[in-house]
């Protein structure tokens, strides 16, 4: 097998279970010959099994809180140490306490609104912030947020994590532009399908959604693997000057305005 990564370094925000989008690019990751350190907030290092994943991929886990400017730059003084200048890093990062309380959109609890701005969304410009600051990657490296289609439309079950994404994704645009001119580094998003997963499946409604997505997806919703597979191009050198995107990897929902199988659904 030709390994896309070979020589690659990096960092792997957010795998807490097996289910984990991030868990997927770490194992996709060291199959294909990277290096990289894996992170989790502390509290998700005691609930998770992230020691597992990093026994698998001969590496550790340095714990950080994504919103913790101190944790960041511990983080990334670690993997620098380890291995000279990153070439990818993956932020794999989101939790709303609305959503997790199942706080409609037009009653939010205001406080947890901030926290999940600062952790959904703003922790993506504090770990770009560390590594432009502490000159950490090298030229034509990448660094991938994950999204979600409501940061472009509504979709109100998701409640605040829809601002979250969409933050998210003009931080990829505003970054993306400083980091190119000044490293040739790459910032883009990459906005997934309906995924089961422990933030997935964490919102009300998720198995009706899943199956919409699914019957309206002309390739059907993409899996946490195929999420995977398509992170490690956009971390490989054969998507060089693919920079400051949202890139969808959903089966082609995005684009479908209504498939047969829902109408034939909708007609019953
Ligand atoms: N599952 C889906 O349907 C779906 C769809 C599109 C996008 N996404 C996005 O994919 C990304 C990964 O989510 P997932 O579906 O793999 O779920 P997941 O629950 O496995 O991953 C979310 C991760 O965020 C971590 N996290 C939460 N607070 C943190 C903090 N303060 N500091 C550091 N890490 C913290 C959690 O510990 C967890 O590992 C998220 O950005 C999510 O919004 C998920």
């Amino acid at each position: 097998m030709s390994k896309l990564l070979e020589n690659k370094k990096g960092i792997i925000f957010g795998a807490l279970d097996e289910r984990s989008i991030a868990w997927k690019v770490a194992e996709k990751a060291h199959e294909h010959g990277a290096s990289f350190l894996l992170t989790n907030a502390p509290i998700a290092l005691r609930m998770g099994k992230i020691n597992e994943l990093a026994e698998k991929c001969g590496t550790e886990v340095v714990p950080a809180d994504a919103t913790s400017m101190e944790d960041l730059g511990k983080l990334v003084d670690a993997a620098t140490e380890k291995y000279g200048k990153l070439d990818f890093v993956l932020h794999s990062i989101g939790m709303s306490p609305n959503v997790r309380k199942d706080k409609a959109y037009t009653e939010l609890n205001h406080d947890w609104y901030h926290k999940t701005l600062d952790i959904s969304a703003m922790s993506f410009h504090k770990v770009l912030q560390t590594l432009y600051s502490k000159d950490a990657m090298n030229e034509w490296g990448s660094i991938l947020g994950l999204s979600y289609i409501a940061a472009q439309e509504a979709y109100p079950f998701y409640s605040d994590m829809a601002d979250a994404k969409a933050m998210l994704e003009s931080i990829a645009r505003s970054f993306g532009y400083h980091y190119g001119v000044k490293n040739k580094v790459r910032v883009n998003t990459v906005s997934q399908s309906p995924t089961v997963t422990s933030a997935g499946s964490g919102i009300s409604g998720f198995d009706k959604f899943f199956d919409f997505a699914d019957q309206m997806s002309p390739l059907g919703n993409a899996d946490a693997e195929s999420c995977a597979d398509y992170c490690l191009t956009l971390f490989s050198d054969l998507s060089r000057y693919v920079t400051m995107q949202n890139l969808y990897h959903d089966g082609g929902y995005s684009t479908t305005g209504i498939s047969s199988k829902v109408m034939e659904k909708w007609a019953k």
